[in-house]
């Protein structure tokens, strides 16, 4: 329970709104009792008149009693629909306050959760998957909703109502009242227990279905392949079974909500016997009317609802404590890598690896292993080695997406650990290896990861990509749509736009992390000369496995198990006729072996 403390600051943020939800409570529930007292009033009148009626048979007053009757009847009758729709109106806005004080903190809730994921380092994501990810947003946050709205307000509700109709029916008949609520706390028990059934069936009724979506979804993204290897049928057997387990539990939940209502109901009638038989006996002794069971019964049924509701709170309140639980767990999360520091940061000087190694904690992995060199300002670094050998890993480090294991990355002269991070990433141009495009429009895309600019700076980017002349063949240009909803760019030109939008930056240090690999050479040499024309002052780093691509750059190292190998420049690792030189003699032999 005190896991839901926590949110003792949002309810705190709208408390009038709250205050305002409990008066309303108070006032809707005095108008539901109310009515009861009128009914007794009408039962005992017309009661009394109708013994008149039958005494004056004969009489000529015996017109003027049914006439009173009958207008008896309708004044209250009259009175008692006005009273019910003033308890809507107060309701309604009963509702107002206290419903939509849920959705406000639900959508500060949300964006506390959601800024939070963006502060979390990429270790985070590494050990989480998308799927819990996500329930924390929807799932946890709406169970959160559920108790803040309904909890609170039946809560109130039942608290306001037990002081009004207790006291009220206590003061006609201490006796009846313990009768009629003698099945009341059976109710409590029952609908909490079912409740509870009802919970843990739909719970299992929910991962079942996250399981079938899974399947499902992974039916569209891959169905190229599935069509390719011919496994439909496979497929559908295997959605077959799922949907069998889901209709199974199905069935279990459709059981247990069957037996709800004839539980309620059951109670209910019990408590109206008991009301009946126990009244009658007191009626009979003459210490209460004929309209005070009228009225007692009207009390029974309005209290049912209210405690029915008890125990389905108390299961909600259950629910979310558990979620809050989790989302605290992880709103308590320090992100690994933040911000050290507010002061403004240029990137004026130079990189320098110092003995840096780095191991994925996951796997173990060592991907650098003591590995030294120095980038100044203004000079291209060119990374080459096999697979794995550690290239992307390098990439990250540059860009502080994972902090080194030992050792220490300086940027001009300063720990990469004591710069501002915001300012540095902004200085970083980066293509990754792996390209990412967001469901958008393509100039949107290039302009990503700036502010301002002008028409004249996409189209710029986009021809020093390489990508303008493809963009503009297509019939809406830059305002294409990419992704889901929009075309599919081919490989290279994915990667030609990633690359656009890492040069609309004009960044300090522009990074390539194997950025060419899906362009042919000629395109590729298009991209480099472009790229050696405007960057001449600028830094960069590439990546890559293709000889072509690094032999201009001012260093290469070639980097072997995180280590480095050999490095120089071209000329030099040529002369040196080590793996380098082994690599270039591959690739050429491969290129002329192309031509012919
Ligand atoms: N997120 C990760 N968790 C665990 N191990 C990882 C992770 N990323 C990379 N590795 C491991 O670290 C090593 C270096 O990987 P890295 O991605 O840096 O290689 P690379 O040189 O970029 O390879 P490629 O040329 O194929 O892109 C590999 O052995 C890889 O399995
Ligand atoms: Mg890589």
């Amino acid at each position: 329970m005190k896991e839901l403390s926590s949110l003792n600051p949002y309810l705190a943020k709208y408390k009038y709104r709250i205050l305002f939800g409990g008066i309303f409570i108070a006032l809707s529930n005095w108008f539901g009792v109310f009515p009861a007292q009128i009914i007794r009033l009408a039962f005992d009148l017309v009661k009394d008149n109708l013994a008149n009626y039958q005494l004056t048979k004969g009489f000529e007053n015996q017109a003027i009693l049914k006439s009173i009757i009958i207008q008896i009847a309708l004044l209250f009758g009259a009175l008692i629909i006005l009273i019910a729709i003033i308890k809507g109106v107060f309701m309604f806005f009963m509702r107002q306050t206290i419903i939509v004080v849920s959705r406000l903190i639900e959508y500060d809730l949300k964006n506390v959760i959601y800024q939070k994921y963006q502060e979390l380092s990429l270790s985070f994501y590494r050990i989480n998957n998308t799927g819990d990810l996500m329930n924390r947003v929807s799932e946890d946050v709406s169970r959160v909703r559920m108790y803040i709205g309904p909890a609170i307000m039946y809560t109130l509700n039942l608290i306001v109502l037990f002081i009004l109709v207790i006291s009220t029916m206590i003061s006609v008949n201490p006796m009846l009242t313990f009768y009629a609520l003698l099945p009341l706390p059976l109710l409590f028990v029952a609908i909490y227990y079912v409740q509870n059934t009802i919970n843990t069936k739909s719970e299992k009724i929910q991962a079942q279905l996250s399981i079938l979506t899974t399947t499902v979804q992974e039916t569209f993204s891959g169905i190229r392949i599935i069509k390719a290897f011919g496994r439909e049928q496979q497929l559908a057997d295997r959605f077959a079974a799922d949907s069998e387990v889901y209709k199974t539990k199905s069935m279990e939940l459709v059981k247990v909500q069957a037996i709800f209502f004839p539980t309620i109901l059951g109670l209910i009638g019990i408590s109206t016997l008991l009301t009946v038989y126990f009244g009658g006996k007191e009626v009979i002794n003459g210490s209460i009317t004929a309209g005070n069971i009228a009225e007692f019964i009207v009390y029974v049924n309005i209290l049912t609802w209210p405690v029915a509701s008890v125990g389905w709170v108390t299961s909600l309140v259950q629910r979310a404590a558990a979620s809050q639980k989790r989302i605290n767990e992880f709103l308590d999360l320090e992100p690994e890598i933040t911000n050290p520091s507010t002061i403004p940061f240029e990137f004026t000087n130079s990189i320098e690896f110092k003995n840096v190694s780095f191991t994925y904690p996951e796997t173990n992995i060592t991907a650098i292993d003591q590995l030294s060199f120095t980038l100044t300002k203004g000079q291209t670094l060119a990374i080459v080695g096999k697979t794995g050998s550690g290239k992307s890993t390098i990439s990250n480090l540059i860009s502080r997406m994972i902090d080194v294991s030992s050792g220490s990355i300086l940027i001009d002269n300063q720990d990469i650990k004591n710069i501002n991070l915001n300012d540095w990433r902004n200085q970083i141009g980066i293509v990754p290896q792996e390209v990412f495009l967001f469901s958008d429009s393509i100039q949107n895309n290039i302009t990503f990861g700036k502010d301002q600019f002008e028409t004249a700076d996409i189209h710029q980017a986009a021809q020093m990509a390489g990508v303008y002349d493809s963009i503009i063949a297509f019939p809406n240009g830059f305002e294409t749509l990419l992704g889901e909803r929009g075309i599919t760019l081919s490989g290279g030109q994915k990667q030609r736009v990633s690359i656009a939008r890492a040069l609309i930056k004009k960044p300090g240090l522009l990074l390539f992390d194997d950025a060419l690999s899906a362009v042919d050479t000629q395109t590729e040499e298009n991209i480099l000369s472009n790229l050696a024309s405007t960057r001449k002052d600028a830094t960069n780093i590439l990546i890559s496995h293709r000889i072509s691509t690094l032999k201009n750059a001012d260093m290469i190292l070639y980097l072997a198990n995180g280590k480095v190998a050999e490095m120089g420049s071209h000329e030099a690792l040529l002369a040196n006729k080590g793996p380098y030189y082994e690599l270039y003699q591959m690739q050429l032999l491969a290129d002329t072996q192309k031509q012919e």
